[in-house]
């Protein structure tokens, strides 16, 4: 089967070449044909269909004073229970409270093979305001808006290499093309002197975008419908919030948790998920040792349980997929239309709320109580019952004790056999 120029057919030819070569049958086609998006079309290149993502909704929570319904897009059952779940939690204090210092995106401009690197440096350090200029008159919209680039960082590498990066204000931007265009241009400038420039591009570690939120929970707040008190929750969350500083088996388990919201509400809002994850887990290693980037603690008096969190964030509400997808404009209503600060204070709350629904189902029932019992429909879905006999295997699961493939079949053949 050739392969070369496929990508020049038009969408009509490219399923079609897949049916004639039995790549797919023609129901799969009609699958595909009633899965396009002229708008998906256009976004990727080979194009197929949209591949769909559930989107569910964490109907309430408080974020700097203000209550926020978030959209999330994921595929995994229990994520969005547990972040209303957590949220719910969060909403019994006053809410949570998140904020960035700054909000940067870095671009790296890349210099090797220098003879003398102090010289270098000492150049970029005279030069300064004129590279900062360059880098605005390559994309002069930004700095009319009140952004644009700020600050040049001077980052030795090695011996021979030198990183001169450029620090910008995206404004609602997430900036990965402003920076991009504005990291070329000063390496052009930096080249036009007789540098020898290996490449300018963004970083995705967003150390000049770190936003912090915190809460505070009355204890009474955490208290299980086991019985399980309050106080002793908020102390046996603390406990297991330590264990992330302390191994990073659990650290990296912890943060995948964290992440199951962080990314249904980036990939719900149309940012780049691989971005924010990348940036994430670098900064949860940024001590030497990956831990986990949550944290709660009892309060001296014992009365609450504090949460902070610290992460990278780099997120807009402007460019990229935003403006084109009208799902994601949806979502963006649902929220309320925040700006960029206000959407990463969003994502920063859902943090916390994921992270503190899943440490007291963890240190209280357990994760699959709560976790099994919802993935329920999905479990009755993949033994093949049907959408009516789905709520019937539900029940029968629920009742069960076992929650797995087998007996989600055994149970499905007996509901089959009594309807008989
Ligand atoms: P529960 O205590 O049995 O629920 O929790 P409840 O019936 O008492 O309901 C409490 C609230 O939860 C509800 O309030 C809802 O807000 C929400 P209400 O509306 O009644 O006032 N809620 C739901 N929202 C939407 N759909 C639902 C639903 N059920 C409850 N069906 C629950 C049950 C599953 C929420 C709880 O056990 C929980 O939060 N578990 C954590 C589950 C979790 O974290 N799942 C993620 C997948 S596991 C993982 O990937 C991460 C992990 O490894 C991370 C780590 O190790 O740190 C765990």
């Amino acid at each position: 089967m050739k392969w070369s120029g496929y990508y020049k057919l038009d969408w009509q030819d490219r399923i079609q070449y897949l049916v004639e070569n039995h790549v797919i049958d023609a129901t799969q086609a009609k699958l595909m044909a009633e899965n396009y998006s002229a708008v998906g079309d256009q976004q990727v290149e080979n194009y197929l269909y949209n591949f769909g993502v559930p989107m569910g909704l964490l109907t309430d929570i408080e974020i700097n004073g203000e209550h926020k319904s978030v959209p999330m897009a994921t595929e995994e059952p229990s994520v969005i229970a547990a972040a209303n779940n957590g949220a719910r939690m969060l909403n019994q204090g006053d809410g949570v409270h998140a904020a960035f210092k700054q909000r940067l995106i870095r671009g790296q401009v890349i210099a090797i093979n220098l003879d003398d690197t102090g010289a270098f440096q000492h150049y970029v350090q005279k030069h300064t305001a004129q590279l900062l200029a360059v880098a605005n008159h390559a994309h002069p919209s930004m700095e009319a808006r009140g952004g644009g680039a700020k600050d040049i960082v001077i980052e030795p590498l090695d011996e021979k290499t030198v990183a001169v990066d450029v620090l910008v204000d995206p404004c609602e931007a997430m900036g990965a093309n402003v920076v991009n265009t504005m990291a070329e241009a000063v390496a052009q400038d930096l080249r036009s002197v007789g540098f020898e420039i290996l490449m300018g591009i963004l970083s995705n570690y967003a150390t000049e975008a770190l936003i912090e939120a915190n809460v505070a929970i009355p204890v009474a707040a955490l208290k299980t419908k086991q019985g399980m008190a309050g106080a002793d929750v908020a102390q046996r969350v603390a406990q297991a919030s330590y264990m992330e500083q302390l191994t990073p088996y659990r650290a990296v388990t912890a943060n995948k948790g964290i992440m199951n919201g962080v990314e249904a509400v980036v990939l719900a809002s149309g940012n780049d998920t691989r971005a924010v994850n990348a940036g994430m887990h670098a900064y949860a290693a940024e001590s030497g040792q990956y831990k986990g980037l949550a944290q709660w603690t009892v309060s001296d008096d014992g009365q609450f349980l504090n949460g902070s969190i610290k992460m990278p964030l780099m997120l807009g509400v402007v460019g990229g997929s935003i403006g084109i997808v009208p799902a994601v404009q949806l979502n963006q209503q649902i929220m309320g239309n925040p700006d960029a600060q206000t959407l990463s204070a969003i994502v920063a709350g859902v943090a916390l709320a994921q992270n503190l629904a899943a440490l007291r189902a963890l240190v209280s029932s357990g994760i699959q109580a709560g976790h099994m019992a919802l993935q329920a429909k999905s479990l009755a879905l993949q033994v093949g019952a049907t959408v009516a006999e789905v709520p019937l295997l539900v029940a029968a699961l629920e009742k069960s004790e076992q929650i797995n493939q087998a007996s989600a079949q055994a149970l499905l053949a007996n509901i089959r056999k009594e309807k008989r």
